[in-house]
């Protein structure tokens, strides 16, 4: 069967990209992490040392920077020949991105970049605004939540596998913070698609979010 393409959005911490790569794995699809493309490039302004804010300049950074991505497990990303896996999910990177995130001509960029990457064939991309603005045609549409409450006690355990470890209630707040500048951004915020499946993974296991979005694409297919 030919190959479709899957958009997986929500707030931060719903197990989104957990999930994605099972499916892509399962299904054989290309995986697209677009959170990690403003990641990558938060991390480079903040090696650079400008203002967040100042759109002009985070533009100039993005100018001399590639990012990619190299297959594997884990995924590596890139930003030109320095790899940046694990420095961009650190917490500083984490409080700033939706700074980055919000400055229009940065998304312009970067959802071009996006389309690009889905041109090549199946695959499954997940962010905050792939089913509205990225890919508003792809025929599997997912909008992935879980309460507050259960994504700052997902994101404390993973966090502790890495050794970082910020409070639990320090990770709840930064999640509802980031969470409103992402839903409240004047461009592209995020938000559910008319068309896309919500699916609450609060009581869910990973194994059944994934049995799910594959029932759900199988129907399409
Ligand atoms: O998915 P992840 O938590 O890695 O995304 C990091 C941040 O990147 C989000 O909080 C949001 O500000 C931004 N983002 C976005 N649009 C996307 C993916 C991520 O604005 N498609």
């Amino acid at each position: 069967t030919v190959g479709l393409q899957i958009a997986i959005d929500g707030p931060a911490s719903a197990g989104k990209s957990t999930v994605a790569k099972l499916v892509a794995k399962q299904l054989h699809y290309t995986y697209c992490d677009t959170g990690a493309m403003y990641r990558a490039l938060t991390l480079a302004a903040m090696q650079a040392k400008v203002d967040l804010h100042d759109e002009a300049a985070v533009l100039a950074i993005l100018a001399k920077i590639t990012i990619s991505f190299k297959p594997g497990e884990p995924q590596q990303v890139f930003v030109n020949t320095q790899e940046v896996t694990q420095a961009i999910r650190q917490p500083d990177v984490t409080n700033n991105v939706s700074t980055i995130a919000a400055l229009a001509g940065v998304r312009r960029q970067l959802v071009q970049h996006q389309q690009m990457i889905a041109k090549k064939g199946a695959i499954v991309m997940d962010g905050r605004d792939i089913g509205t603005a990225v890919l508003p045609q792809a025929a599997v549409k997912i909008f992935l939540v879980a309460s507050v409450a259960e994504r700052a006690q997902r994101r404390y355990a993973e966090n502790i596998g890495k050794g970082i470890n910020t409070p639990l209630a320090v990770l709840q707040e930064e999640i509802e913070v980031r969470d409103k500048k992402d839903s409240t951004r004047a461009i592209s915020p995020l938000t559910q698609a008319k068309d896309a499946v919500l699916v609450d993974t609060t009581a869910l296991s990973i194994e059944q979010v994934v049995a799910r979005i594959i029932a759900i694409t199988v129907e399409k297919q």
